[in-house]
């Protein structure tokens, strides 16, 4: 693959890094054609080294688009979360016009589903209908953030676990009701196996590159390990502060037939909610992943 120019005739697409920290843009790639096996070979390397990739104007129908999740791992129906009439693998992420003052799917940091037992190892999200402005969506990178937490945090959570917990889905930390909700999107509440901790290493060796990232959960990590949430609330805030820090960001402006690639291993999301009044859809999908090791 090209990067600048180095790149050799045998290159299968280009990339062009978005922002310092992580995420590319990748140019030169139809994905609602098969890809050969040097290409999909590529495209993973890409994706491990970059975390987040884009490829705009793709045209992908809901088959497309799981074949081409299929370049880096098996499709995985994720719980909790009703899929679309046309295909349950398929999530419609939308949000409609007249749905103002709600939250958004997404709507802080987080790392997708970090609560299971095999969280996903990444997802694929293609952007159907954008609003004029807004609804942009941020990446983190927590290789990064690992790698410069400042020492005393690092102690905290090196050779620790991290306590998760499926907290929208469950009931001890269920949303109050009337809190404004959305209603395009089918989330499965209220059930109490959701409530159980799952405890996970809160600094994770990637499988792919080997490289340590840090795995807490601003969403769904309730506490460290050995400690009380009290105790860990304040750390846990810290380690936030420091993890979703601007310098480890990337931040991606949606036109209509861009697709999103990130890894949910090494990093975190956002989804900016700042477009009241206008409709957006975008196809989501994701790819199984492993039980984190440290
Ligand atoms: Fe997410």
């Amino acid at each position: 693959m090209t990067e600048g120019p180095k790149g050799g005739r045998s290159a299968p697409f280009e990339i062009a890094k978005v922002a310092g920290s992580l995420g590319a843009e990748v140019r030169g790639l139809d994905l609602a054609q098969p890809l050969s096996g040097t290409q999909a070979a590529a495209l993973r390397a890409a994706l491990a080294e970059h975390l987040v990739l884009f490829v705009r104007g793709q045209s992908l129908g809901m088959a497309q688009q799981k074949r081409a999740t299929e370049i880096f791992g098996p499709v995985q129906r994720v719980p909790y979360v009703e899929g679309s009439a046309e295909d349950p693998d398929v999530i419609a992420v939308l949000k409609e016009a007249e749905e103002r003052r709600i939250g958004v799917f997404g709507g802080d940091w987080h790392s997708d589903f970090s609560f299971l037992e095999r969280p996903p190892a990444g997802s694929l999200l293609h952007a159907v209908e954008v609003p004029p402005y807004g609804g942009d969506t941020l990446w983190a990178n927590q290789i990064e953030a690992f790698e410069t937490l400042p020492d005393e945090l690092r102690e905290i959570v090196e050779n620790r676990g991290a306590v998760h917990v499926g907290k929208p889905h469950g009931v001890k930390w269920a949303p109050q009701p009337g809190a404004g909700l959305s209603r395009s999107i089918k989330i499965r509440r209220g059930d109490p196996e959701a409530d159980r901790e799952r405890v996970h290493p809160a600094v994770r060796r990637h499988p792919s590159s080997g490289r340590r990232a840090l795995f807490v959960n601003p969403i769904y990590t309730t506490r460290l390990e050995g400690m009380s949430e009290a105790e860990s609330a304040p750390l846990l805030e810290r380690i936030k502060q420091h993890a979703t820090r601007p310098e480890f960001t990337c931040r991606w402006r949606w036109r209509a037939g861009d697709l999103a690639i990130w890894d949910n291993r090494a990093t975190l999301h956002y989804a900016i909610n700042d477009y009241d009044g206008h409709r957006r859809l975008l196809h989501r999908t994701t790819f199984a992943g492993e039980a984190p090791v440290a």
